[in-house]
């Protein structure tokens, strides 16, 4: 185990009705004047967002509001949101619904508390990020995990580039979350997020990192009731159980807990990223149509992890190392394929693509091999065209 530091200072708010607690929150963070943030209108179409802004009235905080952030949040809106916050002299940003909104809540935060500085260079740390406003979410959806998580991800349309940026200042300071809140969520966005789920986990759990017993059992533990509670999910989406399973596992899976006194990887996210900022894909959809090609690049680095991995999460029996790890390769795309989810680049929406646009993505999410992502195996431009290259079919 190497050492950790774990730093998870988000209150959590959990279960039926949880959303009628949203102004008490507020106040207990000195929220007095409050921008809200939310998406295309989901919320507004199942009145929730009405709900919250009743509440916020009886309580006498003042509220003004920002929507339309879609999937793949742009810059663009979030630098929108920092002008309004300005203007409103907001002490307080309150996210409602999934990863999107809350990444735009948390840009919109650090964009008002430094209002001298470009979003832009906060988010490829060209400006040190040591303040921001106070953030508080309603989460609509079990997926990204940013309601616990450190990091958040915009992308900037100009350029065409997808980046995340982890720091405590991403750490929400209230997480509300009412497992009923998720009914209305289309299959696809359910089958999304447990995807997203499972890889926030696997993306730590594949390291070389040795003598970390407890991490990698709570890794084990959360995968292994994501795949149950994700295919009960799918035949009942109002389950309430089997949503609330979801909803908590998407927030531990992200919030550092699965990787603590590990090493970490994360190929596949970025990989994930360079689809998503080209095509404009799903988060999750991106993960699982290049997950099985990075698995099956990086394997040889250490298979006995992967066969670890098949025999504590998928019950794989084999004894033979490659066997088992192959077997668990394979459970993971089956399962991937049971619930719908793309299992190549191809079952994208977009299709298969040209080798060239494989290359520049490859050569984009290296910065022309200046860097090299991840950690397992350490992909260099030409590691990540391969993965790219077998995923392409
Ligand atoms: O926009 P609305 O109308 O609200 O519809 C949304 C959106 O179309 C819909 N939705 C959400 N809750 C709903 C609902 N529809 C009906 N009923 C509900 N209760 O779902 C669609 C997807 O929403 P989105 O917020 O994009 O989903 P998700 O939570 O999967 O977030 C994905 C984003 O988070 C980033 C991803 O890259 C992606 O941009 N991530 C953020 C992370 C973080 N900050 O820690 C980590 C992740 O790895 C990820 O990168
Ligand atoms: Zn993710």
């Amino acid at each position: 185990m190497q050492n950790f530091v774990y730093y998870a200072p988000t209150e959590v708010i959990f279960g039926k009705d949880a959303e009628a607690q949203t102004a008490a929150a507020v106040s207990r963070w000195n929220g007095s004047r409050v921008l809200i943030v939310y998406g295309g209108g989901s919320v507004r179409r199942s009145g929730l967002l009405q709900r919250i802004q009743s509440e916020l009235d009886a309580a006498d905080i003042a509220w003004t509001e920002i929507g339309g952030v879609q999937p793949n949040p742009r810059l663009s809106l979030a630098e929108e949101g920092v002008k309004q916050a300005l203007d409103f002299k907001a002490d307080f940003i309150l996210a409602v619904g999934g990863g999107s909104v809350i990444d735009t809540a948390k840009g919109i935060a650090h964009g008002t508390a430094n209002p001298d500085t470009k979003l832009w260079d906060i988010w490829t740390e060209q400006a040190p990020l040591t303040k921001s406003l106070p953030v508080g979410v309603v989460l609509t959806i079990p997926a990204a995990g940013s309601e616990m998580s450190d990091s958040a991800v915009l992308t900037n349309e100009e350029i065409g580039r997808k980046a995340g940026i982890n720091t405590p200042f991403n750490r929400v300071k209230f997480a509300i979350m009412n497992p009923e809140l998720t009914y209305t969520l289309p299959r696809y966005q359910v089958t999304c997020g447990i995807v997203d789920i499972m890889m926030h986990t696997l993306d730590r759990y594949f390291t070389h990192t040795k003598g970390n017993e407890m991490t990698d059992e709570i890794a084990a533990a959360l995968l292994r009731t994501v795949i149950r509670n994700g295919r009960k999910a799918l035949e009942n989406q109002q389950d309430y159980d089997a949503m609330s399973e979801l909803m908590w596992c998407s927030s531990l899976s992200h919030n550092g807990l699965t990787g603590l006194g590990a090493v970490t990887d994360f190929g596949p996210h970025k990989i994930g990223h360079e689809l998503s900022a080209k095509y404009d894909v799903a988060h999750g959809a991106s993960l699982s149509a290049v997950w099985e090609s990075w698995a099956k690049y990086v394997c040889p680095e250490e298979p006995e992890r992967f066969a670890k991995y098949a025999r504590d999460v998928w019950g794989v029996e084999e004894t033979d190392t490659e066997a088992a790890a192959r077997l668990g390769i394979e459970k993971t795309v089956d399962y991937f394929r049971s619930i719908g989810m793309p299992v190549s680049i191809g079952e994208l929406e977009t299709g298969v693509r040209t080798d060239d646009e494989l290359r520049d993505m490859a050569r984009r999410a290296t910065l022309n091999d200046t860097i090299t992502l991840a950690n397992f195996k350490k992909l260099h431009q030409a590691d990540v065209y391969e993965i790219l290259k077998m995923a392409n079919h």
